[in-house]
């Protein structure tokens, strides 16, 4: 995402105490993740991109409340007691802001796609002549549904936001609404909130009801409004992948727009940290978990995963390869197809392209690993570590036990199972030796032509029996 100037002396509250029901989950809602992170995750980073230094999250008093809060350290949560509305609920952060007295930005904790520019343009719009005490962010739809309508008058001028439930047919018919986001004077919020009442259809504290209350105050709110994609609510697990969704599809974009070459962008997933150098080529089907970076020049074919993965400029990786945390892939290496690395550094211009399992090792430069070979890295209880060096040479369908080190140019033979350290430049070899018979494979054809069947063993001679004498 683009870096936004910073807006110095403002503070978010983040609702997050509903309880999620529609998700069918144990997990919190605002825990559920998007793009490889707890969708409030997004939330508080888009916040810092803002330049909004400091957050509130509201959380109810249930067992996931501390899961949210380790989600938002540094930043803290406060407690609702009960659901009893979003005007309750932000009243809940009163005590965490009671030092606070700049601009109060308020989000909701499962819309987690809201930009930082959008963000900064309703901080904006606050401070802006004529100076609204209140602004809301609006978007118009065809289909307004349960949202709050935005009634606003002849001057353009927000006069109030009407629950769906409270609402008159004429004022049902207005597609401005409600986002749930809005920036109030830090210094007039508590007091409106305390004045709420729950009156409504709902029997709720309706947050939306400080515009009307603060009007008749002499408070002037105003909208902004903003695209429907970056405003949705997730409340169940169809609306997470539309988000999802969303979120992929702009990811896709930055990554195109840095210079990456993704052949058919719809079916590459990306991690929210996913960074893609230039000339990077993607194939189809590649996902990308979180930690991954590649180089300029990398090229990742089809039908790979990354995750936690660092790839050198040039190197190329897949088809079919998987890479799991703490590889390491130097420049220019080559890691093939069926090809698996966790927590290995394969150093500059090694070679790993077939069926091999490479974990908790070294990959010396230019060292060339066959098919077929497997780090043996545990032994049930501890992992150990293979050392490969240099230019080594590791034939096909080798078994490495670690700990091992092998030297730098030394040569394995294939099918060797490797139990001991192997010298700089020497080889070695632990298969069996190999038996050769003269013409039997000519005489296995001729029976089997004959009919087949084993060879016809000779009757053994059973020893005569002694006669007796
Ligand atoms: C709210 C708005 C509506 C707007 C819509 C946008 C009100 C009264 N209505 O309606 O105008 O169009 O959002 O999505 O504000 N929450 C708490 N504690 C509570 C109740 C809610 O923390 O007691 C949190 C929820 O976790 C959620 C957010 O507040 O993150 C919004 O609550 P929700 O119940 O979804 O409000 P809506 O009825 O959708
Ligand atoms: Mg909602």
């Amino acid at each position: 995402m683009t870096k936004t100037k910073s807006v110095a002396g403002s503070a978010a509250i983040v609702l997050a105490a509903g309880l999620g029901t529609r998700m069918e989950s144990d997990v919190p809602k605002v825990l559920h993740g998007l793009a490889g992170r707890p969708m409030i995750a997004h939330l508080m980073a888009s916040l810092a991109e803002a330049g909004v230094g400091r957050a509130v999250v509201v959380v109810g008093p249930g067992p996931g409340a501390e899961a949210v809060a380790e989600a938002v350290a540094p930043h803290t949560t406060a407690v609702q007691a009960e659901q009893l509305g979003t005007g309750d609920a932000v009243l809940a952060a009163k005590g965490a802001l009671a030092d606070f007295s700049g601009d109060v930005l308020i989000l909701n904790g499962d819309a987690p796609l809201i930009t930082p520019e959008t963000m900064e343009r309703v901080l904006a719009a606050r401070r802006s002549a004529p100076h609204p005490g209140l602004v809301v962010l609006g978007f118009r739809t065809d289909a307004p549904g349960a949202y709050g309508r935005l009634i606003t008058g002849a001057d353009g001028a927000l006069e109030a936001i009407v629950e769906a439930g409270d609402a008159s047919p004429d004022e049902l018919a207005v597609d401005l609404c409600n986002s749930g986001v809005m920036a109030v004077d830090g210094e007039r919020l508590f007091g409106l909130l305390q004045r709420l009442g729950n009156d409504n259809a709902k029997g709720e504290y309706y947050l939306t009801d400080i515009v009307a209350l603060g009007r008749a105050d002499g408070l002037a709110s105003a909208v902004v409004e903003g695209a429907p994609s970056e405003l949705m609510g997730i409340n169940s697990r169809a609306e997470l992948a539309a988000a999802e969704a969303v979120a992929q599809d702009r990811l896709r974009q930055r990554a195109m727009a840095g210079g990456a070459t993704l052949l058919d962008p719809r079916t590459v997933y990306l991690g929210f940290d996913t960074r893609l150098g230039r000339d990077v080529t993607v194939g189809p089907h590649v996902v990308f978990g979180p930690g991954v970076e590649v180089g300029d020049g990398a090229e990742i074919l089809a039908f790979s995963h990354l995750e936690g993965a660092h790839v050198g400029a040039g190197v190329r990786v897949g088809p079919f390869a998987r890479l799991r945390p703490g590889a390491r892939i130097a420049a220019e290496a080559h890691i093939g197809n069926f090809v698996e690395i966790k927590n290995a550094s394969v150093e500059a211009g090694a070679k790993i392209n077939h069926l091999t399992y490479v974990g908790d090792a070294r990959v010396g430069a230019g060292a060339n690993v066959g098919a077929g070979t497997i780090t043996c890295n545990y032994d049930g209880i501890d992992k150990h570590f293979t050392d490969i060096g240099a230019g080594a040479f590791i034939g096909s369908n080798t078994a490495l036990v670690a700990p091992v080190r092998i030297g730098d140019g030394a040569m394995i033979g294939a099918g060797s199972v490797i139990t001991k350290d192997v010298a700089a430049d020497a080889l070695a070899v632990t298969r069996s030796d190999q038996k050769e018979i003269d013409g039997a494979a000519a005489r296995f054809r001729q029976r089997q032509a004959k009919g087949g069947g084993a060879p016809k063993r000779k009757p053994k001679k059973r020893p005569k029996a002694k006669r007796g004498g």
